[in-house]
């Protein structure tokens, strides 16, 4: 067996006694961690994918799309901190136990709370963005009636604030700003099909608000949080869950086993 197999093969056997998925736990308090259980960790469970050196480039890395994160970079999707500050720990650690929706990056909450945290710090360890000051997380306040009126509020929002530029009016992804789109790396990117698909980070209220007051790092999607007031912001989540509230999008798994094996039987065929 080339050596790729041998990976891939002993990942699925990982992947079937630890990842579980579909849980959402709700915000842990940080115990101290044990730094050596962390990268043992990482080595068995996160380097297949996202390398030794956390560079991106595990032995399955190369032909998953989207491919898996370059912790050197620095740079995260999920983020509830001011635009331009890092992720927060706790962003880091609902990551991890969520997954990412629609990408093969798995739900980790089958790991223990306290081995969900060590792997946090193993992440920090590969960025020197780490390093400086605490990032400051955006507040968020309670969500108002998110009714219909609040949708139509939304739809108009949508536009006047350029979001359907990239994302399309229906939310589709087919804006005029689309094509084109690449994301830190100049890797193409286009912004997902919201009539289709769920937010990677969560399809919550909060979820949303926090994506959008933030902005998606590595991604064209600025953070909105100087644009945008609470009750815009407010308005256009309405509008957004409105168009992934079909059956189909509310079942779609976050992130699942099922999600890896179909990322790994493509890793295989491709090799
Ligand atoms: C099957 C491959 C795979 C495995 C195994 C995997 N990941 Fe990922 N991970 C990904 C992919 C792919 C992405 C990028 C998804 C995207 O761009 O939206 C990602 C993204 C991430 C991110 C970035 C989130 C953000 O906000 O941008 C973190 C943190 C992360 N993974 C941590 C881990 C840790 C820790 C482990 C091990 C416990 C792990 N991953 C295991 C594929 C994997
Ligand atoms: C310059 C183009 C651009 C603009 C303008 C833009 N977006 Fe995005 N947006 C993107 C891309 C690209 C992604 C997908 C990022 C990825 O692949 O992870 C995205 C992702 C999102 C997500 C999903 C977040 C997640 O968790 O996956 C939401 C919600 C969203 N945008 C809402 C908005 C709203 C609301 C506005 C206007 C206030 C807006 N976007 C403006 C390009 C844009």
């Amino acid at each position: 067996m080339d050596p790729e197999t041998v990976a891939l093969r002993r990942w699925l056997v990982v992947l079937a006694l630890g990842v579980a998925a579909f849980s959402q736990p709700a915000a842990a308090e940080r115990p101290a961690v044990d730094v050596e259980r962390g990268q043992k960790l990482y080595a068995g469970r996160c380097a297949v994918c996202h390398g030794a050196d956390g560079d991106g480039r595990g032995p399955v890395a190369a032909s998953m799309d989207p491919p898996p994160r370059d912790f050197t970079k620095g740079q995260f999707r999920v983020r509830s901190t001011r635009p331009g500050d890092p992720p927060s720990d706790d962003d880091l650690f609902q990551t991890l136990s969520r997954g990412l929706a629609g990408t093969p990056m798995p739900a980790w909450a089958g790991l223990s709370e306290a081995d969900r945290w060590a792997l946090v710090d193993v992440v920090k360890s590969f960025s020197p963005r780490f390093a400086g000051p605490k990032p400051v997380v955006l507040a968020i306040p309670d969500p108002p009636d998110l009714s219909a009126s609040a949708v139509l509020r939304g739809r108009a929002a949508f536009r006047r604030f350029g979001c359907a530029d990239c994302h399309g009016e229906g939310g589709r992804g087919d804006g005029p700003s689309a094509r084109g789109l690449t994301d830190a790396s100049g890797r193409p990117l286009r912004p997902y099909d919201m009539t289709t698909a769920r937010p990677k980070r969560g399809n919550a209220p909060e979820d949303v608000f926090v994506a959008v007051q933030s902005g998606i790092e590595g991604t064209p999607m600025p953070g909105y949080a100087a644009v945008l007031n609470a009750t815009d912001t407010w308005d256009l989540v309405a509008f957004v869950r409105s168009l992934g509230s079909s059956p189909a999008v509310a079942a779609a798994p976050v992130s699942s086993a099922a999600s890896y094996a179909a990322a790994a039987r493509d890793v295989g065929t491709a090799n």
